[in-house]
């Protein structure tokens, strides 16, 4: 039996406060509510500077600013928003190759991707059975049948199994079986790969929900990267999401694409999953999001007439934007790095026989996007100077920016419950009064 040290909680009457006692439990007898149990620990963070943020729609504030600057509150994160539920590691094709291996950045650690020729993933931690160096630095690629550990030549197969451990000597009772590589839990969604590290999230569907059967008519696996765009953000990974859930900002830092979509348009939709997003339209003389509201590719088929129109944001938590146009998709990954700095990397993909034209070229969607980003991360640069400020005081959200309610309140609700909860749908919240 395995024994593994878990966090139970109670609740006051209010169902709010939480006491956690640490004890036992069989892994392998857990039901679907210790499940959720297990991963309690409420986030190092004042419950008090979170009231603003739990209130209601229309008398919330935004998030205090040591949640954008506390190193303790962001391992907390890494942990549980990352690691114990599906975080996105890039597109499987733009990622890794048949026959390679590459390790990547996934929450708190790094993660060894292999692929074998066949085209079949695995993911393990990316740390040697031995004394635990890293297998490869995070970033790199390698290619062989073999991976050898850089530190004392332990060798590995590519599906884990361990082949060989030089001058290991006689050690009575090795099994090489126990000293595999450990597995990490893989998944794809429409050609992105996912992990969930701590291997306790519930199925990848379920954390997706209905943002699944929405990017259908996209159909965005059978899309290729066309351009790849990546940014250092001197930010915090939450101030992305809450900018990327607006546009009462776009009227005065972004002439470009107001010139394309007005920036008061829109509806955000109900959610199933882990998602929080909605639509804008486009103005009636521009075909898709551009400098000059040209596009450069067919209209997907499949869109219904409405979507045609449109622009979807939708971000899947906690490290996925997706932004469906008429003719193409935009991708946004965020890569947290510390509580101040996110790696962020943005691709535009295209239909795999569009994008294989001699004629095509993609650059009139990536132009435009990043004149845009740049103008995103100018502004959320200038909020994370802020936050750090004593100074700094939660702001009143307008009506416009209620996908950020729905953003922040998520978050704020997860440091207090101690695990990630699903968000607020926007039906839910109050309509407007005029
Ligand atoms: S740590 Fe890998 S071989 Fe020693
Ligand atoms: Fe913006």
């Amino acid at each position: 039996m395995t024994l593994i040290p878990s966090v139970w909680y109670k609740t006051d009457q209010s169902n709010r406060f939480l006491t956690h006692v640490w004890c036992q439990t069989d892994r392998s007898k857990r039901d679907g509510r210790r499940w959720s149990l297990i991963h309690s620990e409420a986030a190092p963070i004042d419950r008090e500077l979170l009231g603003p943020s739990l209130a209601d729609f229309r008398e919330s504030y935004t998030l205090p600013g040591v949640a954008y600057t506390s190193p303790e509150l962001f391992a907390w994160e890494m942990r549980h928003f990352f690691d114990d539920s599906w975080t996105c590691l890039g597109r499987v094709e733009g990622l890794i190759a048949p026959g390679m291996r590459r390790a990547v950045r996934a929450g708190q650690g790094s993660i060894l991707l292999t692929r074998d020729e066949a085209g079949s993933l695995h993911g393990f931690f990316n740390i040697c059975r031995h004394r635990g160096h890293e297998l490869l630095p995070v970033g790199a690629s390698a290619q062989g049948a073999l991976i050898e550990c850089p530190y004392h030549g332990w060798t590995y197969r590519i599906d884990g199994s361990l082949k060989s451990a030089p001058h290991l000597g006689y050690r009575p009772g090795f099994q090489v079986s126990e000293h595999c590589l450990v597995p990490v839990r893989i998944s794809e969604w429409e050609g992105w790969l996912f992990a969930n590290v701590s291997g306790d999230s519930g199925p990848l569907h379920e954390h997706v929900g209905n943002l699944a059967a929405f990017m259908e008519a996209w159909a965005p696996r059978q899309m290729v990267e066309v351009s790849r765009m990546d940014y250092l953000v001197e930010a915090n990974w939450k101030l992305i999401h809450e900018n990327y859930q607006e546009c009462y900002h776009c009227s005065e830092i972004h002439p470009e694409l107001c010139r394309v979509s007005p920036p008061t348009s829109g509806v955000n939709l109900d959610a199933t999953g882990i998602w929080v997003g909605g639509w804008m339209d486009l103005r009636e003389d521009a075909e898709t999001m551009s400098l000059t509201g040209k596009g450069g590719a067919p209209i997907l088929v499949g869109l219904s007439e409405q979507d045609r129109r449109r622009v979807y944001y939708l971000a899947l938590f906690p490290n996925l934007l997706i932004s469906p146009h008429p003719d193409y998709v935009l991708t946004h990954r965020l890569e947290p790095i510390s509580p101040t700095r996110t790696r962020v990397e943005c691709r535009t993909l295209f239909e795999r026989g569009v994008a294989a034209r001699p004629d095509f070229d993609g650059r009139y969607a990536s132009e435009f996007w990043d004149v845009t980003n740049r103008q995103d991360w100018a502004a959320v640069e200038s909020i994370q100077r802020s936050a750090a400020s004593p100074g700094f005081r939660p702001g009143p959200i307008s009506e416009m920016e209620d996908a950020v309610y729905l953003f922040f309140n998520m978050v704020a609700t997860s440091y207090v419950e101690g695990r990630l909860v699903r968000p607020k749908n926007p039906s839910m919240l109050s309509k407007p009064l005029r």
